[in-house]
């Protein structure tokens, strides 16, 4: 039997933040979620979340995980008082307790399952996880034997210099036997430098005790302050580029892009510097993306081409070419072989096969057939300031360069829509419309004299400062 609780009371004083620490994102997810979904493959029992600190915020950001049960620390007295809050919810189990501290964001499963496969066939009373960091500076200290049995755990603030020079550091995830634990938790004391009651504390009062030292210190980086949530960022978005890589992308300058776990590529997708990808992205084979692009839940479908430009909730079907400097917002749908070119916006919108809007145009809450040729500068209206309406363009239509189509309108198939046109009748299949001010020709016209030699008098000059 195995339970996992999650230390997420802390306020986390050191970001410096309104946003309670656990919930500071790192590659697109929460602290916290990243804590939980490290330990998901081991599928514990019980699911206990210790929260204090706005802790209606936090279980609101996690309202779509099932089955966490919410344990609130009030207030907030120690990662020892933390754990004690399990002391009811836990009273009568009889496994082991894995207790993950909810700011160390990058521990990867495996390790913590063979934390778990160490504990159980050492039988020890708990077994915590370790590292040797360079500079182990705010961390406690694991005071071991060379077999891996541990004495204690002293806080970096609370050790002396000689201590200080152990590196060897506690990572903040244990687990426990819990009803070993259980027994001596009530025995904790605050007798140290912060007066709060440390889980660490517990370490020496069970028997035994071990370690087991993970082999990427990285992976044990806590995050208390943004100086640390920068390091975490680089480590994730590190492990997530070299995983890519691996898979079949080319990235020109990986450290340019920032990727999130929720992002999938296919072969053979080039990436150019300065792309960056957002939430749940599909790219497929063989795209194009960048230089400098921002992804954001975008589907692409094999071998579109994206240039300078963000894509953002929108789908983008086979070989489409967009940008550069273009906009699809959410709800743009394009269908294969379209282009969208440099200074265009195409906001909740169905785009059909072939079709082009190249250049400066607006298109929101529209429908376009194949093959439509939207002319430089062509604007749906949608908006008459209270509502949004939709245009239809039918297939193998034209609009002209700068026309307006004040929404609602529906233009046929192979409809002409002339240059400079603001159309808002609908126009039938196979017409060409016309909306615009005739033109006036005035033969051999001058401008009349007076206003002539008006405008090439110099003005008078201004008079001179007394
Ligand atoms: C803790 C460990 C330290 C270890 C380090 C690893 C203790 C006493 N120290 O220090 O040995 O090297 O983690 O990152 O445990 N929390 C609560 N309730 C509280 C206090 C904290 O739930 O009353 C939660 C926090 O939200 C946080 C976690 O416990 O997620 C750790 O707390 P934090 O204050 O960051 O402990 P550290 O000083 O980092
Ligand atoms: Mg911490």
């Amino acid at each position: 039997m195995l339970a996992v609780a999650v230390l997420a009371a802390g306020k986390g004083t050191r970001m410096k933040s309104e946003l309670p620490k656990v919930l500071q994102p790192i590659a697109g997810a929460t602290l916290v979620e990243r804590v939980l979904s490290s330990c998901e493959a081991l599928e514990p029992e019980r699911r206990l979340l210790i929260v204090g600190h706005q802790a209606e915020r936090v279980e609101h950001s996690l309202a779509a995980h099932s089955g966490l049960e919410f344990v609130l620390q009030q207030p907030q007295r120690g990662t020892g008082h933390a754990v004690q809050q399990l002391l009811e919810p836990l009273a009568g189990f009889q496994g082991d307790l894995l207790v993950l501290n909810g700011d160390v964001p990058l521990l990867r499963p495996q390790t913590i399952a063979e934390l778990v496969e160490r504990h159980r066939a050492s039988g020890a009373a708990v077994t915590l996880l370790s590292a040797r960091l360079v500079d182990p500076t705010g961390y406690g200290r694991v005071f071991a034997d060379g077999a891996g049995n541990v004495s204690g755990i002293i806080e970096h603030r609370d050790c002396t210099d000689a201590q200080r020079d152990n590196t060897l550091t506690n990572a903040g995830i244990y687990i426990f036997n819990w009803p070993k634990l259980a027994a001596v938790l009530p025995q904790l004391r605050a007798d140290n430098d912060q007066g709060e009651l440390y889980l660490t504390d517990t370490v020496a009062l069970l028997r035994p005790a071990m370690h087991l030292e993970v082999a990427d210190p990285d992976e044990i980086n806590g995050i208390n302050d943004r100086l640390q949530l920068a390091q975490c960022e680089a480590v994730l978005q590190q492990r997530l580029r070299q995983h890519w890589m691996r898979e079949g992308v080319t990235f020109v300058d990986p450290a340019s892009c920032t990727l999130s776990d929720r992002t999938v590529f296919g072969r053979d997708v080039l990436v150019e510097p300065g792309c960056h990808f957002r939430g749940a992205n599909q790219i497929g084979d063989g795209c194009h993306i960048g230089p400098g692009s921002l992804l954001e839940n975008a589907h692409l479908g094999r071998n579109v081409e994206v240039l300078y430009s963000v894509v953002r909730e929108a789908r983008v079907a086979d070989d489409c070419a967009i940008g550069p400097f273009a906009q699809l917002r959410p709800g743009a749908d394009l269908a294969a072989d379209c282009r969208v070119g440099n200074f265009v916006e195409i906001k909740k919108s169905r785009i059909g096969a072939g079709s082009k809007v190249n250049h400066l145009s607006y298109i929101g809450d529209a429908e376009l057939g194949e093959r439509v040729n939207v002319g430089a500068g062509t604007i749906t209206a949608n908006y008459d300031g209270v509502a949004k309406h939709r245009t239809v363009i039918g297939s193998g239509s034209k609009t002209g360069a700068n026309s307006v189509l004040v929404a609602p309108i529906a233009l046929g198939a192979n409809v002409t829509v002339a240059a400079g046109s603001t159309l808002t009748k609908d126009v039938p299949a196979g017409a060409l419309a016309l909306g615009r001010a005739r033109q006036l020709v005035k033969q051999n016209w001058q401008p009349r004299q007076d206003a002539a030699d008006a405008a090439a008098t110099p003005p008078a000059a201004a008079p001179e400062p007394r």
